[in-house]
């Protein structure tokens, strides 16, 4: 049985996604907490019903970033994770950090990576007439929204697209792919070549094409 920690620092709809998913499919693993650096994080409620240890961690307490991720680092560790899952954890992390739990550290990122890094994605990807968008889920190295490309979905921009309304679309795959990614990773399917490119070991397509009617 292998236990997820899952961050968070606000509505948690990734994360309640997954523990759905962990539950409903009865994964070899289990949500062993939430941790958010918001005491006010919507996701926190969703935990605690569901009988999830939860735990805050509020970063305006702490002089600086690396003495922050440390005290972070401590908070997780109590739950001894095989895999730290970052779901709308909106921290920049050390490289201390980072490197801690290097190949067990997953990110969701609202843009097809390596385009878009960093805020406003969706407000991106419309103005510079983008006809697809998305979202990436992958491993996290010390370079902002970088690191070994996971899973991937891809949805239309539509003409009439406000920034909601793509992120309304693109929120809606996140839910499909990144429950699937860490479910390949708590089975053992995952592999990562000196590349640093992952493949499924059974095979399974990594990307979801979602029809325009989904829209
Ligand atoms: C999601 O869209 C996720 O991709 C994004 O924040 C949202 C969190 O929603 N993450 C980032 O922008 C990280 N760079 P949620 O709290 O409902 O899961």
């Amino acid at each position: 049985m292998k236990n997820i920690v899952i961050l968070i620092s606000g509505r948690g709809s990734n994360m309640e996604a997954i523990v759905e998913a962990c539950a409903r499919e009865r994964w070899p693993a289990k949500v062993a907490a939430v941790v958010s650096n918001k005491a006010d994080a919507g996701g926190l409620r969703f935990a605690a019903d569901r009988g999830i240890a939860t735990a805050v961690l509020d970063h305006k307490g702490f002089a600086s970033r690396e003495d922050f991720d440390a005290e972070l680092a401590k908070v997780i560790d109590g739950f001894e994770p095989d895999l730290v899952v970052l779901a709308g954890f909106m921290r920049i992390l050390t490289a201390g950090f980072v490197r801690h739990y290097e190949g067990r550290l997953l990110n969701i990122h609202p843009s097809l990576l390596p385009s878009f890094a960093g805020l406003h994605t969706h407000r991106r990807a419309i103005d510079e007439g983008c006809k697809v968008a998305g979202a990436t889920v992958h491993f996290v190295t010390p370079e902002l929204d970088h690191g070994p490309i996971v899973a991937q979905a891809v949805v239309p921009v539509l003409p009439t697209d406000t920034e909601q309304d793509l992120s309304a679309r693109v929120l809606v795959q996140e839910h499909q792919i990144y429950p699937r990614a860490v479910r390949w990773f708590v089975e053992g399917l995952l592999s990562v070549d000196a590349q640093g490119r992952v493949t499924h070991t059974g095979g399974q397509a990594q990307a979801v094409l979602a029809p325009s009617s989904d829209a």
